[in-house]
């Protein structure tokens, strides 16, 4: 289990490179990754026989490539994601499956890519099952099951239980095979999933769920994914969950199964902010220093345009300032609010769930210092938007010392792309 970061308030470097060399160089607001990370954490995870990254958390190109290059397998939610896997080299065939298409439905376009592609797809819903074995009988595909109970960091990303739209209910799945075996379809894989930043306790309530269901399906099944749903700290006070013992938890299920179906049973895990969180930087400017009444703002170049999390679930992330003098000393601290340019008063980063403002104590800083907002790596800029026409912001990638831009802010020109004035 990797130690949990001294998180620092003050920095002069993002992955070896200086804070004022990347702003100058690429401007703000950006987000900045460091390769590194992803790699250290993709080793974390070796001992499961398939590492699948689930892509929505931060889907840029050069990011799937760098985790291809690792030997890790992707997942794609939608019928964009699959082809931002093969526009980044994953193959649609393979042992295992390069690709797996995991959702609830299938789009028109999404259900048409994946027979194209003869892709693997991880059924969400019984209807799912009935439309694939329509267009394409003789499929193999993997079940998603939701056991009846989920567990996340905030209600909106528990996927489980009654409320939640996600997977096939767990006490459907004989009817499932049913649908499945009508359409001449073959299940050979079940995953569960069952939230976002959970905690090992959760976690491990799956793997009972997971043997009864796979006992039920039988001999078929040759993988089966423990989903994402890992654990970063975001803050000194959490922690990562014991792999070790996750991973035990996880292989006595799988053994068990094989000594049961007499075969091998391939054990995957589909993790998002595990790989990427950590790996993220927000870099944004101070343009100004404000006071409300008893409350002092520095107020940043980028907004909930850029990083939803804080207004969406009043996500904490840790903060630190970088001086454009470039000098080293850390200054005396004070209480800060931190909040971004759009006309909203939700654009607050130092938020708590209910869009209770609270603040943050950082270093004094100055107009033209620089904010860096970390672990955004995940559900960052994948969850940005133009709200207030604000360009989507550029996106760096740190390898081996050298920094390379693997998006371009965006123009004026894409932003109006498309739009038209009726004559
Ligand atoms: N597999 C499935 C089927 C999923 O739905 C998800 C996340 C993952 C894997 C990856 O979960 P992770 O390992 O990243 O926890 N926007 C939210 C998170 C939404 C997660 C949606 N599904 C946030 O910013 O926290």
């Amino acid at each position: 289990m990797p130690t949990v970061p001294q998180f620092k308030t003050f920095r002069t470097e993002i992955a070896g490179v200086p804070v004022l060399d990347l702003a100058a160089k690429y401007g703000t607001p950006t987000f900045v990754y460091d390769a590194a990370k992803i790699v250290e954490r993709i080793e974390d995870l070796r001992a499961f026989d398939v590492i699948r990254y689930a892509q929505k958390a931060c889907s840029n190109l050069a990011i799937l490539d760098l985790m291809r290059k690792n030997g890790v397998m992707v997942d794609a939610v939608s019928a964009w994601e699959i082809r931002r896997a093969l526009a980044a080299g994953y193959g649609a065939k393979g042992e295992p499956a390069p690709l797996v298409y995991t959702a609830d439905i299938f789009d028109h376009e999404a259900l048409a890519l994946c027979v194209e592609h003869g892709l693997h797809v991880n059924c969400g819903s019984p209807d799912m099952i009935a439309q694939l074995g329509e267009a394409a009988p003789g499929s193999e595909i993997t079940l998603r099951i939701n056991p009846g109970f989920g567990h996340g960091h905030s209600q909106k990303t528990n996927t489980g239980g009654q409320q939640s739209k996600h997977g096939i209910w767990h006490e459907q799945l004989h009817e499932c095979l049913l649908i499945a075996d009508q359409h001449g379809v073959r299940v050979t894989g079940l995953h569960m999933h069952i939230g976002s930043g959970t905690d090992l306790e959760h976690l491990a309530q799956v793997c009972g769920s997971m043997e009864k269901a796979a006992l039920e399906v039988g001999r078929t099944i040759t993988t089966i994914s423990a989903g994402g749903g890992l654990p970063i700290p975001y803050n000194a006070s959490q922690t990562y969950v014991d792999l070790d013992q996750y991973f035990e938890l996880w292989n006595g299920v799988r053994k068990r199964l094989q000594d049961s179906f007499g075969h091998t049973v391939s054990l995957e895990i589909e993790p998002g902010r595990y790989l990427s969180a950590e790996s993220g930087f927000l870099l944004a400017e101070i343009r100004a220093i404000k006071t409300m009444g008893e409350n002092k703002f520095y107020v940043v170049d980028a907004g909930f345009n850029n990083l939803a999390r804080p207004i969406l679930y009043g996500s904490y992330h840790p903060m630190s300032i970088a001086l454009a003098s470039g000098e080293t000393d850390e200054r005396p601290h004070l209480d800060v609010v931190v909040g971004g340019p759009l006309c909203e008063s939700g654009d607050i980063f130092t938020q708590e769930e209910g869009g209770f403002v609270g603040t943050r104590s950082l270093p004094a800083a100055s107009i033209g210092d620089f904010l860096v907002i970390e672990c955004a790596g995940a559900y960052g800029f994948v969850m940005g938007s133009n709200y207030n026409s604000k360009p989507l912001a550029a996106e760096v990638l740190i390898r081996d010392g050298q920094t390379h831009l693997i998006r371009e802010r965006q123009t004026f020109e894409n932003l109006i792309a498309g739009e038209h004035i009726p004559g």
